[in-house]
């Protein structure tokens, strides 16, 4: 059923307002009114070029500017009613201001709501990307500060889920902290190619007005290092482009490919057949059947949110792909996801932080799986390899072994010298030496390996980066 009402900001074609359920279907305001304090900085910082280059008086733009501040006051104490009549989070404060202060009706010269969202959204993005670089900052600190405790701690490392050589805790958690470290620098990159301007592209292609673009965007900080400004240089690719909407979004769902590795690290380590490690009561949840359950809730709720924020890639890609330039009313649909992905990694990001940071490691369950020799099987090839074996015959003899260590039921370090040498004569009585894992670990000291001065290093240069 049509609405009597007109649409107060376009309905000056329109005999009739929206059905009603038109208005439900199509209103953003319920999701983008949290753009209020971008859309008012925006405002504000149009109000002062428009007044700058004559098109309203300096009382004027006084005015706009007190009455948007007023509003923004308004929003954060809760005091300001949303009404999806009026569709978006801009139309909504547009009209209020409008009500309180009669220059406001200049304030939308030379401008669009396409250029307005655009903008609104790159000052979100640079927010954004400075909010999420903290929490990964926070999650960072909490895996070191687990490193730095579990320093002289050996585990298995593992490749397809088989033991396969010695690692200290250390060097494990410190690869999480490289990967986050690489989200960190997503994420700058992508605050830098939000940093233009694209507040006077108008709907399409400009305005015939005599705006300063220039002006607006260093009111607004879009400025490069020198303090430059920066405006985006192509009025159709402003007003449609969303590869920053994509780009965040895929930075977020990188970085829970990330803390979901890390969760099946943590879920695997935390089961009664690893034991390495346990979790705090405070991120860990009980079975209201089984009483001695203690699930590691946390870690697969962190490992079920990273899909949903591949989702949120995948959503954005389809919904951009197929758009003829330029602004298309399917763009809308870009906010849900991006917020989304932006408040689920804030949140995640600090359950990783909380989950770790009452984490102890369980040093003989850990001590106990590291003294499995086999671990050091390779250790042994480079010991045949150092007294002159060739690498591929060391490993044939060292296969051999292990195959003679099942045969007698053994462990590997215990089969006899005389075995040993009926095999390859160049082993030594000093041969079973291999067999210590600190000692393997120390022998492991070049850039990037596990060694525990190298682990050291590693740990300083991020204790002094975070
Ligand atoms: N709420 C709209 C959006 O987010 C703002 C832009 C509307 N522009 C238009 N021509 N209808 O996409």
């Amino acid at each position: 059923m049509a609405k009597k009402g007109k649409q107060a900001t376009w309905g000056g074609r329109f005999t009739s307002g929206p059905a009603e359920l038109m208005q439900v279907f199509s209103e953003s305001v319920s999701f983008d009114a949290r753009l209020a304090p971008f859309d008012v900085q925006g405002s504000k910082a149009h109000a002062a070029m428009l007044a700058h280059v004559g098109i309203i008086s300096k009382k004027e733009c006084r005015e706009i500017r007190k009455g948007l501040d007023a509003i923004l006051k308004d929003i954060e104490a809760g005091n300001f009613t949303w009404d999806i009549a009026s569709e978006d989070v801009h139309m909504n404060i547009e009209q209020e201001l409008t009500k309180r202060v009669p220059a406001a009706a200049k304030l939308h010269t030379a401008r669009s709501r396409n250029d307005q969202v655009a903008t609104d959204m790159r000052l979100f993005f640079k927010h954004a990307c400075e909010e999420v670089d903290a929490a990964l900052g926070r999650a960072m600190s909490a895996l070191l500060a687990l490193a730095k405790d579990a320093k002289e701690i050996y585990i298995p490392g593992y490749t397809h889920l088989q033991r396969a050589q010695p690692v200290s805790v250390a060097h494990h958690l410190l690869a999480y902290i490289e990967m986050f470290g690489r989200d960190r620098d997503r994420f700058a990159g992508i605050a830098d190619r939000a940093n233009w301007c694209p507040l006077g592209s108008g709907a399409i292609a400009g305005t015939t007005l005599p705006i300063d673009r220039e002006f607006t965007a260093v009111e607004l900080g879009f400025t490069d290092v020198k303090g430059k400004p920066r405006c985006t240089p192509n009025s159709m690719d402003a007003v449609s482009d969303r590869d920053l909407f994509i780009e965040f979004a895929s930075a977020c769902a990188m970085c829970g490919v990330h803390w979901s590795r890390l969760s099946e690290d943590m879920i695997l380590w935390n089961s009664a057949e690893f034991g390495f490690i346990k979790l705090p009561d405070s991120f860990t949840t009980g079975s209201s059947l089984m009483p001695q359950k203690k699930n590691p809730d946390s870690f697969e709720l962190l490992r079920g949110k990273a899909a949903r924020l591949q989702g949120h890639v995948t959503a954005l890609m389809a919904m951009v792909k197929g758009l003829p330039l330029t602004y298309n009313r399917d763009l809308q649909e870009d906010k849900p996801p991006v917020f989304d992905a932006f408040d689920q990694t804030i949140m995640c990001l600090d359950v990783i932080a909380g989950s770790l940071d009452g984490a102890a490691f369980n040093e003989q369950k850990c001590a106990a799986a590291v003294s499995d020799p086999a671990l050091l099987a390779t250790d042994l090839v480079d010991y045949l390899v150092v007294r002159g074996v060739p690498f591929r015959d060391a490993h044939h003899v060292i296969g051999a072994l292990v195959g003679l260590s099942e045969e007698q039921e053994l462990p590997l370090n215990e089969l006899s010298l005389k075995d040993v040498q009926k095999i390859n004569k160049k082993f030594d009585a000093d041969w079973v030496e291999v067999f210590d894992v600190p000692a393997a670990l120390r022998k492991r000291e070049k850039t990037g390996m596990p060694g525990p001065k190298e682990v050291k290093k590693q740990l300083s240069k991020w204790s002094k980066a975070l």
